[in-house]
């Protein structure tokens, strides 16, 4: 069917069923075009709980679709695309984190929102790429085992300073596989402009960055200068920025390289096919469901 049509049709059947689309800032600009609520990982997180409906679409990866039946188990939750997973989520088992918890009883495991509910429920609280600093900040606790991202849990560890850390050897595809090589070629090219990064990159990468943020603070950031800006995260964020701002220069790091492909795997076909009631469906077990809460309700706690 024609792009404009399916897009059309997606929009009324949604209506009619008063299904929520959520849609992660990484997702393409069609999928975006059709979310009622588009952020990062935390924002997502806390607008799954406002939403007034019965159904919501996750147009994401699995992890996010999980989060939103975690804290809104009342409601059906769909994901976009059922094979679509984020890779560092599964990089490690739960028993690695509950052995080291029998060792080390004096930490507290720290899990970054990317993970699976089965992760979750074996940890203490979890953060997200925008909340990290500032909960590990709050927390009373001094000895931190940050999983599975340890470049994030770097950053966190250079920007929380007096605090111990532990990491486990985890780290997302996409953002780790930017090189110094890559940012200095990139600069070479636009001497003028800033550079912006995730903080899921490498520590050498980060430190070469005028800007360390989440998807959103990026963006902000972006849109707050006036300069040109080269973007060091996955190429949704720059497709984006573009959209909002067509007559400005942002440099995608590393072009069409820099793509996630698990979150690129939701069509329009899949949102249709997920809205007449062909997709996937997430369910969970009602004592995994608690167990992952607990960290969640931490997050949302300290979060503020
Ligand atoms: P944020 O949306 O929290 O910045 O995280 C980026 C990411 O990799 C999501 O999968
Ligand atoms: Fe996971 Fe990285 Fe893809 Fe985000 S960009 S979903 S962290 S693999």
């Amino acid at each position: 069917m024609e792009k404009q049509k399916l897009t059309e049709l997606i929009k009324q059947k949604k209506n009619e069923k008063n299904i929520k689309i959520l849609a992660h800032t990484y997702q393409s600009p069609d999928i975006i075009d059709l979310a009622d609520v588009t952020g990062d990982s935390y924002m997502l997180a806390k607008a799954a709980q406002k939403l007034d409906c019965e159904t919501v679409l996750m147009c994401g990866v699995r992890f996010m679709a999980e989060t939103v039946k975690i804290l809104s188990p009342e409601k059906k939750v769909l994901l976009s695309a059922e094979g679509a997973t984020c890779p560092m989520a599964l990089q490690i088992d739960p028993k690695e984190v509950v052995d080291f918890k029998k060792k080390h009883p004096d930490y507290t495991v720290c899990a970054y929102i990317n993970t699976t509910a089965e992760l979750k429920a074996v940890s203490d609280v979890c953060v997200t790429s925008s909340s990290a600093v500032r909960i590990i900040e709050r927390m009373d606790a001094e000895n931190i085992l940050f999983i599975p991202d340890k470049n994030l849990g770097r950053y966190v560890q250079m920007n929380v300073p007096g605090k111990n850390f532990a990491f486990f050897d985890g780290c997302c595809p996409v953002h780790n596989s930017i090189t110094v090589d890559d940012v200095i070629a990139e600069k070479e090219k636009h001497p003028d402009a800033l550079f912006a990064v995730h903080p899921e990159c490498r520590p050498e990468v980060a430190e070469l960055a005028d800007f360390v943020g989440s998807t959103s603070a990026i963006i902000d950031y972006a849109l707050g200068t006036d300069s040109d800006v080269i973007i060091g995260t996955e190429r949704g964020v720059t497709d984006y920025l573009k959209i909002k701002h067509p007559s400005r220069n942002f440099y995608q790091l590393r072009g069409d390289l820099l793509v996630c492909r698990d979150m690129k795997m939701t069509t329009l076909e899949e949102v249709y096919s997920a809205i007449i009631g062909s997709g996937a469906i997430i369910e969970m077990d009602e004592s995994l469901r608690l167990a992952a809460k607990r960290p969640l309700d931490n997050m949302l706690k300290y979060g503020g």
